[in-house]
Parts: structure tokens; sequence; C-alpha cells
């Protein structure tokens, strides 16, 4: 059986090692030792991965947590899946990659396949991940190095690693031979480009397509409120129209690892290379500037003032059913709301704590403001937890909406 590394055992690491488990012996390393020990224990952090299926592959011997960087000595194939953050002043920031190609060269056997998942700019591949591997190298290496940008979408039943079509290149026609084997052991459908780079833009690009078409809306939804129209009747009508339309809906922000993120590193390369990205930039902030709106909105209804009312923000997580709460829309309303003086707290049984603060029972507030539904939500408790209920998911009848 192959040895495969995956370098993080986060959202894409340990989705990735569960599914691997099944044909190959997964070494996940992580730096994180909580997260380890967990995993050895066989509890899993991450929705959608079961930890029946990881305590399954744990008692086969093919997978096995660790935080050893040594451990990885005698994998075939590196999978890297480590965060691409924004830095403080929202510039890509690869240290991630940097020390996940730290513990490669200087702990892998050679030569093996190194591929990676993390979603970052063209190039990072060609320019950033080889040149750091050869770099921490002792000796000299002859490493095999393909893309494969991860497409999972946490919490989501229909779509998963065996049914989402996965684009890959290698550097070189081998690695490109080499991952494709590789993934065809747990993916149906692989799409072959013709350079590292194109795979990497494409993954940018679906996230910026979805991050613009998302401030469109968002933007849509203040000139429909201006227009004194309902938003969502006028999406539904459009919607009607068989071709050439998508729908997307208004909401208090964007959230999570990839939306708010990817368009920025996508933004980030075009202007280093002398391309406009002015669409993309600005899309940035409609999405950023929704959590003012919302927060502009219910204090207009609430006799211009939230000064000492007490505020239930419904939903803190990114999106429903999932406890991330990465780039949540939920963290700036709060801040506008407190800024203004209203006297704040937040429900969310799935997140439960969460900087410092736990989360609050569903009622007894004056206003309340729903950023995210998550299923075992009864909107008619929602309805029952303050006088006033602002929805900015659009799904609850009788709440004020976007
Ligand atoms: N979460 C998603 O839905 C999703 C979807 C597609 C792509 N991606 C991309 O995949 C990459 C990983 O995202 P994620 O959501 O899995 O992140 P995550 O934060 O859930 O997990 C990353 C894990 O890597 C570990 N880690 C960080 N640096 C490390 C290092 N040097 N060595 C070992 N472990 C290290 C962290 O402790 C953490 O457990 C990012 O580039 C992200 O943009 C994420």
């Amino acid at each position: 059986m192959k040895k495969v590394a995956v370098i993080g055992q986060g959202y894409v690491g340990l989705t990735i090692s569960a599914f691997a488990g099944e044909f190959f012996e997964v070494i996940g390393f992580d730096n994180n030792s909580a997260i380890v020990a967990q995993l050895n224990s066989g509890i899993s952090h991450i929705e959608g991965v079961d930890s029946a299926i990881l305590r399954k592959w744990i008692s086969f011997g093919s997978y096995k947590a660790t935080n050893q960087a040594s451990d990885i000595f005698a994998a075939d194939v590196v999978v890297i899946a480590v965060p691409t953050p924004l830095t403080l002043d929202r510039k890509p920031d690869l240290t991630f990659i940097d020390s996940a190609c730290r513990t490669i060269g200087e702990n892998i056997k050679n030569p093996v396949l190194v591929i990676n998942e993390s979603t970052s700019f063209p190039g990072t591949l060609r320019n950033y991940i080889k040149p750091a591997i050869e770099k921490y190298s002792e000796s000299e290496v002859e490493h095999l190095y393909a893309i494969s940008p991860e497409r999972v979408d946490p919490g989501r039943g229909d779509f998963n690693q065996k049914n989402t079509p996965r684009l890959y290149s290698g550097l070189t026609p081998v690695a490109s031979r080499q991952t494709r084997e590789f993934y065809a052991k747990f993916c149906d459908n692989l799409v072959e480009v013709s350079s590292p780079e194109v795979a990497e833009a494409a993954k940018l690009f679906e996230n910026t397509f979805r991050q613009v078409n998302i401030a469109l809306v968002n933007e849509f939804a203040q000139i429909a409120q201006s227009l004194g129209i309902s938003v969502y009747e006028t999406l539904d009508a459009a919607n009607t129209k068989p071709y050439g339309f998508m729908k997307f809906t208004p909401s208090a922000g964007v959230g999570g690892h990839c939306i708010p993120v990817d368009p920025t590193y996508l933004a980030a390369v075009a202007e280093e290379h002398g391309a406009p990205a002015t669409f993309i930039r600005r899309a940035n902030d409609v999405n950023l500037e929704m959590s003012k709106y919302v927060v502009d909105r219910v204090e207009a209804d609430n006799q211009g003032s939230l000064q000492g009312k007490s505020v239930l923000v419904i939903g803190v997580a990114y999106k429903p059913n999932v406890a991330d709460v990465r780039e949540t829309a939920a963290a700036p309303v709060i801040e506008h709301l407190r800024s203004r003086g209203a006297l704040v707290s937040w429900h969310d049984d799935l997140v439960g704590e969460w900087r410092s603060e736990t989360s609050a029972p569903l009622h007894g507030a004056e206003i309340a403001i729903v950023i995210t539904l998550h299923d075992s939500i009864k909107h008619s408790s929602v309805m029952a937890s303050a006088q006033y209920v602002f929805d900015t998911t659009g799904k609850i009848e009788g709440a004020v909406t976007l």
C-alpha cells in the first residue's frame, strides 16, 4: 500500500485523509497537537468527516495523525492542505505554505509526488512551493509537483470528493500522470488542464464569480429597498427566465475561508502584473459594507438608536449547519452594534463558544438579527425571541428582511 502524508488536518486535509484512507496508508500531519490527539482518539472535528470512518481507518492501520514531522519520511505522496489566509493588511499570506514546505523539505524521502490543494494565486506551485521545498532540503531533490485545488464544501450532502470534478495539472507529464492515478482511486471525474497556473487560476475565478455575484445582489437589495419593492420577489421573478440568469440571494456579507479571501489573491496577482482588478476589489468592498447596512436598517427601524437596547444575533457561523466562524459576517455586525451602544449577545448552538463568549438562550431580547439560519433553528422560536426580528436570510415569515 502506498503511503500518503497530508500536511494540515483541517477541513480540506482531514476530508482528503478520510477518502484516501480506504486505499492508502495516510499520515495526517498537523502542528496543532490538540487536533492530533483528538484525531488519534477517533474523534473528527470537521463536519462531513464521520468519526466512525476515522476509527475504522485507525483500526485498519490506514490512518494516523501526528505532529512529528519525521513521521512523514516514508510517504510516497504528500498533499499540502494548510491555510492560505490574508495578512492584516489583506494581502496573500503564504507563511503556512512556507512552513509546510519546510516540513516537507526537511523530512521527506526523495523523490516523492507533492500535490498542493491549498488555494493560492497562479504561479504558487512553480515559483514558490517547488523552490521552497528545494531550499529546505539538505541534498538535491527530484520531487514531482502538481496542483489539484480543493473544491470541498463542508456540510454539503450532494457533492463530495467522489462526485465533484477535480482539476489537476503537474509541472511535468509524469507528475500529471501520477496525480491522476492518486485521485482516480476516490474521485470519479478528473479534469486535466494544460498547466498548474490554469488550475490555480480556475479555483480563484470560481470563488471570485461567487463573490462578485453576491456583491451584485447585495447592492441590488439596497436598490430594491430604496424603490420600495421586495428584492426576493424580484429575484424570483427574474429567475423564471430559463437561461442566462443565475439566482444569488442577499446576505449580511460573505464568510468562510474561500469567498472573502480567494478573490483578493486574484486581485493581488493581477495588480502585480499590471492588470486591473477594480471589479473584484469593489465587489469585496460591497460585501464588507453589508454589515453596516444591516445595522443601519435595524437602527432606523428602532427609533434611530440602539443605545442600551438588548440585541440577540442569531447564527454566528458563516453558513448554515456548520460551526465554522472564519470571516463570518456576524463579527462586523456585532462590532457595529456594540459601537452604537447595543447590549449584544449571540445564539448559535453549533458554535457554542466564540471569542470568549458563549451562546445565549434564544429568547428575551428587544431586537433579534438573524445572520445564519441552521436547520435546527425553529422559525417560530426566532420570531418569539424578540419584539423586533430582522432576518438577513429572508427565510423567516413575518420578520423584517433585506
Ligand atoms: N474549508 C474549505 O471549505 C476549503 C475549500 C476549498 C479550498 N480550501 C483551501 O484549502 C486550504 C486549507 O483550508 P482548510 O479549510 O482545510 O483550513 P483549516 O484551518 O481547516 O485547516 C488547516 C490545518 O492546517 C494546520 N496547519 C497549519 N499550518 C501547518 C503546517 N505548517 N503544518 C501542518 N499543519 C499545519 C492547522 O493546524 C489546521 O488544522 C486553504 O488554502 C483553503 O483556502 C478550503
